[in-house]
């Protein structure tokens, strides 16, 4: 399967830190506060953070009273990162692309990513993994971009605007052809993967999840009255879709 390892790459890390360091990031105003209200109760929980990135959701849930986070990732600048920055004596950083969990001989209780599937080319097989490595009755609580946006090819305007720049539309093409896209976001080449909301949603029914939560990004009416500009688009299309769902079966599925 095909890996991107961008974050590695120097321009793309440094403006994604930029991002990251603005006050209105879409994570900290939009993802985190939706995927932490969407967690069971982590108390004395083994989680698996995939994509962990720079860390801070691992120490949160630590803060929320995980016994264990075990978070993953394929970049190196962004491990080092975390690991200057959010550890913690039971949080543990690993080297590793998703594409190769079924290394992890661990078991946990709740398996979580936060806008990191964009990346996986088989989102399927990604699934059924995830389930192999929870426990009986585990959750896997995750975040990635919305289908209506990850749609969007690079070749059209994302809306459509009044002259006075408010936007009235948002442009939606090619929706039911999925795979990868090559857009413009950090650097000129950012790839990721489009997939439709059906596939989402079949991926996890048929790897014996039962789903037990779906949101889609929303925003504070007064942040959005306040920044027009920044999150104006959040009214017509979401960015982030959330889903939460439980293990069902205790059926291992064979790699085929
Ligand atoms: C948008 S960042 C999110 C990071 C973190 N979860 C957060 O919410 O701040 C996406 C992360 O996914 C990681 N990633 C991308 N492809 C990956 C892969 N194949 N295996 C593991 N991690 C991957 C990137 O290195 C990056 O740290």
């Amino acid at each position: 399967m095909a890996q991107q390892n961008i974050y590695d790459n120097n321009d793309f890390f440094n403006n994604f830190m930029d991002i990251r360091e603005d006050n209105l990031n879409f994570n900290d105003i939009i993802e985190t506060p939706i995927i932490l209200s969407m967690m069971p109760d982590l108390k004395g929980k083994r989680i698996l953070d995939l994509g962990c990135g720079m860390g801070q959701h691992a120490k949160q849930y630590v803060r929320m009273g995980a016994s264990y986070v075990l978070g993953i990732d394929i970049s190196e600048k962004m491990l080092s990162f975390a690991r200057e920055n959010n550890s913690a004596e039971n949080i543990e950083y690993r080297r590793l692309p998703f594409e190769r969990i079924e290394e992890i001989n661990k078991k946990f209780d709740v398996v979580t990513s936060s806008l990191a599937f964009d990346y996986v080319e088989d989102f399927y097989m990604l699934i059924k993994r995830i389930h192999n490595l929870l426990n009986e009755g585990g959750t896997l609580v995750f975040s990635m971009s919305h289908p209506l946006s990850t749609a969007y090819d690079g070749t059209y305007d994302r809306y459509t605007r009044l002259e006075n720049g408010e936007r009235i539309y948002a442009n939606l093409r090619n929706y039911n052809k999925e795979g990868i896209r090559k857009i413009k976001w950090v650097v000129d080449d950012y790839e990721l993967y489009h997939r439709k909301i059906s596939t989402l949603i079949n991926s996890m029914v048929k790897s014996g999840f039962n789903i037990e939560e779906c949101q889609e990004s929303k925003v504070p009416e007064d942040i959005s009255k306040k920044y027009p500009e920044r999150f104006g688009g959040v009214m017509h299309q979401p960015d982030f879709i959330f889903f939460r769902c439980k293990k069902q079966s205790s059926k291992r599925f064979r790699e085929v």
